[in-house]
């Protein structure tokens, strides 16, 4: 099959439909619900915790000490870890939402400082970075321009002047190289790009695209200015390397790629293959849509999404990716960059379309895969984490297409820096997106979690919702709301909750109002009166098991994912570079540190799935707690770091036993022996402890089932 050989390119070109059937409206479809700006919505309780770590850890000291973003060639220096010029591009794009999160007046500085020199920089014709001449690539400059129109968003009256200046005459002058033969996004052979280089800007374009977008709809945009921008998505959809060809019967791979697939990473469908890009990529469409007005798009995105997760997802979220999609075995690995980018992606596809899985998605990857690769300080990621990881340390042999030994550790870079550099945005974007604009008068809280927002709608109320709660560790989301003028607000019952069996009290009322949330978005409307208003809300949230391959399951409640809890002893030295594991990396501080993790307790265990039993230290989790009254956990103080071993309030019990002929595979641990061989090992039965799967450095969430009555 050669599907997708050279001829993908020129296939994009021509079935692209340009700007709207009748060649003729340019105006952009709107999004389903509008986001905020940012700075709009401020972080609470455990995620406002978490941020805080990270500003305070590995993201927020960047600046001081990375070559990559502190020695970057953006910055005048030459620290670069690929030709790409990417990393302090990335890093950009995830400060500049983290300094506004966090509201970290070091961070900002360190964004002012870095913006204002890149701007002063800007070359003579346009030109944003350090390139010159044919080594122009435009793919690096996308994270650029996102974190650029996120301080415009965050402090207009410092930063819409030089920005939007900026951005004018980069447009301009990309729209020239566009027209010369798509000069520095197109491959011609004899130029100074390699075909790999200019891919990456091609099978990424939705990611400038949402820049261009956000410029076109500004009222403050000259005509001319919209028509560089109109032409400009015209040819940039023409020349990308489309989505909509990969997501069809016959193109998209079903299987285990590492089973399947001769082709490497020269191969014609490595762009959809490798795991960032298809974490980038989920949005794609949604942006096309926008521009093209084609309505197919929709549903070509809710298959692409649908099979991205059948396939190659993970119980938490992840995409099972180690640089290339995998398949669904838990010893494969989801890089960290490619987490935040699917985080990213199933926001933006919410605010576009309003289908509610993607919201709950988004949630899913915010409070399990993502924490579980962070160490609980936040100055440690992993490259690669796995669902089952009964180890974190140098390995003699791994089962990943293209990462190495000490991918599945925690360090500072390594593997590669990528995951570095580009981590920071994953927290700060979720809560960016944590509530959204419904029409000129609603709000709606999205992604759920403790936050607050304070605006004004365009029906001119000024409202301001402030939302505590432990959620996702409990079901309670309360809610003190003001407005100076009446409006709508919205709460999202998740697909993984019953409404008729979730509950909302206004005002104190001791009766609850029934839900009836919209079956599309989720959304419960509340008509609310100017003044102020409080809310109840809490969510059915029982514990649930769902199947993975080979007789595993994995057990959740709600947006938490449980994992079995394996005890470790952790040994750390000072971070070393990616190049030579054994090179100490210069300037790092004592908190940038390579961690080992070796289990100090066993993993090879199987549970019975009959004997679940959810536990909570800040709920009433018993039988009948659907019908009590809203249980008063949303003020309730939890652990900082939350995400660390046994520090959740939550977890589940259930009887189980260590099974033998459990071993490993390719020097990590296999899947489990087949349910009909499972025997609990002589004296191993025991209560099992699962916990948050964020919280579990070593764990295993794809769980071995076994009846713990029948004897081995
Ligand atoms: C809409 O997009 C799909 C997928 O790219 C394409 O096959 C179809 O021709 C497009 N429709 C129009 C009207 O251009
Ligand atoms: C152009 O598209 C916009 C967005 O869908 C729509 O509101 C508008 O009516 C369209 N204009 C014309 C002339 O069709
Ligand atoms: C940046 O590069 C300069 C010159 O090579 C070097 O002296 C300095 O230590 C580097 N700093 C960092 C943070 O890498
Ligand atoms: C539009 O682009 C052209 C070059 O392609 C440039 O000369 C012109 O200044 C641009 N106009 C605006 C308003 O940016
Ligand atoms: C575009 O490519 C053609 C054929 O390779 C070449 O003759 C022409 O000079 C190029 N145009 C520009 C503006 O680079
Ligand atoms: C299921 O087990 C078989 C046999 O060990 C293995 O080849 C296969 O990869 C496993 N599949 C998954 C999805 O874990
Ligand atoms: C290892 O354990 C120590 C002590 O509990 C903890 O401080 C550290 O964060 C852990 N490291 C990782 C990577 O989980
Ligand atoms: C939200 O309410 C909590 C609890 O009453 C309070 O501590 C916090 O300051 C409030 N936050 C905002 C932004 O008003
Ligand atoms: C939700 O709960 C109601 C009331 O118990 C029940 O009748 C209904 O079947 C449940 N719906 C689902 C999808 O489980
Ligand atoms: C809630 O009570 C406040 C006063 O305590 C009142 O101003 C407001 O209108 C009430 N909200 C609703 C929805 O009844
Ligand atoms: C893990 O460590 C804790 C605390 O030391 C201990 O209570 C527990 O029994 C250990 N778990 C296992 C499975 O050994
Ligand atoms: C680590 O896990 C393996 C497999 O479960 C087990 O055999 C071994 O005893 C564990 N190590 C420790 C120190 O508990």
């Amino acid at each position: 099959m050669n599907l997708l050989g050279p001829a993908v390119a020129l296939v994009g070109f021509l079935s692209a439909s340009l700007a709207s059937a009748d060649g003729t409206n340019t105006t952009l479809l709107p999004l389903t619900f509008n986001p905020f700006t940012l700075g709009s919505i401020t972080p609470s309780g455990w995620l406002r915790d978490q941020l805080l770590l990270s500003a305070e850890g590995l993201a927020g000291h960047q600046h001081d000490f990375y070559p990559y973003v502190a020695n970057s060639s953006w910055l005048g220096g030459s620290s670069e870890y690929s030709g790409l010029n990417e990393g302090f591009p990335y890093w950009i794009n995830g400060l500049v939402p983290l300094a506004y999160a966090a509201d970290d007046a070091r961070l900002k500085k360190q964004v002012s400082d870095a913006v204002t020199y890149v701007l002063d920089h800007q070359a003579e014709d346009g030109w944003l970075g350090p390139e010159t001449g044919k080594s122009r690539n435009l793919w690096a400059r996308y994270p650029l321009l996102l974190g650029l129109m996120q301080l415009v968003e965050a402090e207009p009256q410092t930063w819409e002047t030089p920005v939007l200046g900026a951005m004018s005459r980069f447009v301009g002058l990309m729209l020239t190289m566009l027209k010369a033969n798509g000069t520095g996004y197109l491959w011609h052979e004899g130029d100074g790009l390699s075909e790999a280089d200019t891919t990456w800007g091609r099978v990424r374009v939705q990611d400038l695209l949402i820049t261009l977008q956000w410029l076109y709809e500004r009222q403050d945009s000259s005509d001319a200015l919209k028509g560089n921008l109109t032409e400009s998505m015209e040819l940039l959809i023409q020349g990308a390397i489309n989505w909509a060809d990969w997501w069809q019967e016959g193109a998209f791979i079903k299987g285990d790629l590492n089973f399947l697939s001769t082709e490497g990473s020269d191969g014609p469908r490595y762009p959809y293959e490798h795991g960032v890009n298809a974490g980038q990529g989920l949005k794609a469409l949604a942006v096309f849509r926008r521009f093209t007005h084609n309505d197919t798009l929709v549903d070509i995105t809710k298959k692409g999404v649908d099979w991205t997760f059948q396939y190659h997802g993970a119980a938490s979220g992840g995409i099972l990716a180690d640089e290339r999609l995998a398949g669904l075995a838990p010893y494969y690995g989801s890089e960290t960059c490619t987490l935040v980018e699917t985080m990213y992606s199933l926001s933006y596809l919410y605010s576009a379309f309003g289908t509610n899985a993607y919201a709950d998605l988004a949630e899913r990857i915010a409070f399990n895969a993502l924490p579980s690769q962070l160490s609980p300080d936040w100055w440690a990621r992993q490259y690669v984490g796995q669902p089952n990881q009964g180890f974190s340390q140098q390995l003699s042999n791994n089962p990943f297409f293209n990462v190495n030994n000490v991918g599945q550790t925690y360090g500072v870079e390594n593997d590669y820096p990528c995951c570095t550099v580009n981590h920071p945005q994953g927290l700060p974007k979720f809560l960016s997106h944590a509530y959204m604009r419904v029409g000129s008068d609603g709000i709606a809280h999205a992604l759920l979690s403790p936050a607050s927002l304070s605006t004004t709608l365009p029906n001119g109320a000024a409202v301001s919702v402030n939302c505590s709660t432990t959620y996702p560790f409990a079901t309670t989301l309360s809610y003190a709301i003001t407005a100076s003028a009446p409006f709508t607000f919205h709460v999202r019952v998740p697909t993984w909750s019953n409404a008729s069996l979730s509950s909302l009290y206004l005002n104190g009322s001791t009766s609850p109002s029934p839900l009836s949330p919209s079956p599309e978005t989720g959304l419960h409307a509340i008509a609310l009166p100017a003044g102020s208003s409080s809310l109840t809300y809490t969510l059915h949230a029982p514990l649930t098991t769902s199947p993975r391959a080979n007789d595993t399951l994995t057990v959740s409640r709600g947006a938490l994912v449980f994992a079995l809890s394996i005890n470790s002893t952790n040994t750390s030295a000072p971070a070393s570079t990616y190049r030579d594991p054994s090179a100490p990396l210069a300037g790092a501080p004592p908190q940038a540190r390579d961690w080992s993790l070796a289990n100090a307790s066993a993993w090879n265990v199987a549970i019975d799935a009959s004997t679940l039993v959810l536990r909570s230290s800040i709920e009433d989790v018993g039988s009948n707690s659907s019908s009590s009254s809203p249980s008063n956990t949303a003020g309730q103080q939890l652990a900082n770091p939350i995400f660390a071993p046994a520090a959740p309030p939550v977890w589940v019990e259930a009887s189980g036993c260590e099974i033998g002929g459990w071993g490993l595979y390719r020097g990590v641990m296999d899947v489990p022996p087949p349910a009909e061989q499972r025997r609990c090992i002589e004296g191993t039965r025991r209560t099992v402890r699962l916990e948050p799967m964020g919280a579990a450095k070593l764990r295993v969430v794809d769980l071995a089932t076994i009846d713990v009555n029948v004897d081995g």
